[in-house]
């Protein structure tokens, strides 16, 4: 298995590209099922979970090809299977954004249940439910969930707390619906704004999307569509945490600092300078970083994808800060592997006190989930002598080839098997 060898402390210092958001890219392509015509995706991270996706479309009768830096997805327009199956789910919750799109455009779907995962139990009722609300029959039966429609129809559905994943099934299954459907309650993540922009771009008619309530008039099909999907929020503000952190001067180009903004305010609270233009951001460390807490909250709070990375950042903070993680109730895993290298981190229920600054010392760390696995890379950086992050299967799953990034920046990191 591979791992990542870190040799520190570094300061990263220089320019780095954003990439296209994981996060956003995942649902766009759920979608495709529901085109009838071509559809031409570009600025897709070259990561393993967008691989899973192509991999299952492709078993749902989506076919892919590369044309220079796009992917061109159509219909193979054969029979195909409606199923997601179990192989396929579980190494990718996100399988289950399939669902809607399945369901809508084919009137069954059966998807292999996602599970709980390393950070949570990760339910799928809020999806159900409204699926249920549009009219389809829902069952629940040897690890599968089925449902049937032979034709949607559009309702009013209120989600009971905002869903990321649910927003966007609800929002897929509805273009194809009959009649009006008003979702409210809706998550306002800037990926499903970017979701609601592919669908408009195929034909769909959406009214509201990046706020509590939005509306859809559904269509009989949808048509084809070029899209370039936005920038991952959540590998630029890593890097962009990576450069307070190690006292170093970091810009991204390409990236979107109102989509950044919760974790922008805090970088500038702790004494980071911080600088933006439309599509660039720029972290400069300028003194002894202060403590500040931070709550993790749906969009526009503070994002439960960078929890653990700003909790690195506050073990060099000097004093004590308070890290509460609200969305998921699992999200703590990477805080034994901190401690290890010489945190000074308690945690009582969902809350984690932060003493800094710590001198973190270089030793092997196991990574538990995807951001988990970047915050123990990040404490590799600041940290004295070699740190070896094992399980980086975790990383790669939604950042792009980044030891050669963190190399741009003038880290000493190397993949090793
Ligand atoms: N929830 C329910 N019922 C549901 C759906 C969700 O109770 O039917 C709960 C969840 O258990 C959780 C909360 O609602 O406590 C929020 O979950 P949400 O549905 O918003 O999350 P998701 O769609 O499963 C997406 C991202 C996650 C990110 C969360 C929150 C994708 C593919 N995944 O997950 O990304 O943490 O939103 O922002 O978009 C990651 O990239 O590392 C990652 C985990």
């Amino acid at each position: 298995m591979q791992k990542l060898l870190i040799r520190g402390p570094a300061r990263l210092s220089g320019t780095l590209v954003a990439g296209g958001a994981k996060n956003a890219a995942l649902p766009i392509l759920a979608a495709a099922l529901l085109a009838d015509e071509e559809v031409e995706l570009s600025n897709l991270p070259q990561v393993q979970d967008i691989r899973t996706m192509l991999k299952l479309l492709a078993h749902l009768g989506v076919e892919s090809e590369r044309r220079g830096d796009a992917v061109i997805l159509r219909p193979t327009g054969k029979a195909n299977p409606d199923v997601a199956p179990y192989e396929l789910v579980k190494t990718m919750r996100a399988s289950v954004l399939v669902l809607g799109p399945l369901l809508a455009r084919r009137g069954h779907a059966r998807v292999s249940l996602p599970g709980g995962c390393a950070i949570g139990v990760r339910p799928i009722d809020l999806h159900l439910a409204g699926l249920e609300a549009l009219g389809a029959e829902v069952e629940i039966e040897h690890g599968y969930v089925e449902t049937r429609a032979r034709q949607l129809t559009g309702a009013r559905f209120h989600f009971a707390k905002p869903t990321v994943g649910g927003t966007e099934n609800l929002l897929m299954a509805a273009c194809l619906a009959r009649g009006t459907t008003v979702l409210s309650g809706c998550a306002r993540e800037p990926e499903i704004v970017d979701l609601a922009r592919f669908l408009q771009a195929l034909g769909a008619e959406i009214d509201g999307a990046g706020e509590d309530t939005i509306t859809i008039e559904g269509r009989d099909r949808l048509g084809g569509a070029r899209h370039r999907v936005i920038s991952d929020r959540i590998q630029d503000g890593t890097y962009l945490i990576g450069a307070a952190l190690t006292r170093g001067d970091v810009t991204v180009e390409g990236s979107r600092p109102a989509d950044l903004a919760p974790l922008l305010e805090k970088l500038d609270e702790i004494g980071a300078e911080v600088e933006t233009s439309q599509q660039r951001i720029r972290v400069r460390h300028r003194g002894p970083l202060k403590p500040r807490g931070v709550v993790t909250e749906p969009f526009p709070g503070f994002p439960t994808d960078l929890q653990a990375q700003y909790m690195t950042l506050m073990t060099q903070a000097e004093g004590s800060s308070i890290v509460s993680e609200t969305v998921f109730e699992n999200r703590f895993q990477h805080v034994p592997e901190l401690l290890r290298m010489g945190a000074d981190i308690s945690i009582d229920g969902t809350y984690a006190r932060i003493h800094g600054p710590s001198a973190l010392s270089g030793t092997s760390v196991m990574a538990t989930d995807l951001r988990a696995s970047a915050c123990l890379v990040l404490a590799g950086l600041v940290a004295d002598g070699e740190t070896v992050v094992h399980r980086i299967y975790h990383l790669d799953r939604g950042y792009e080839r980044m030891e050669s990034k963190l190399q741009k920046l003038g880290a000493r990191v190397e993949r090793i098997d």
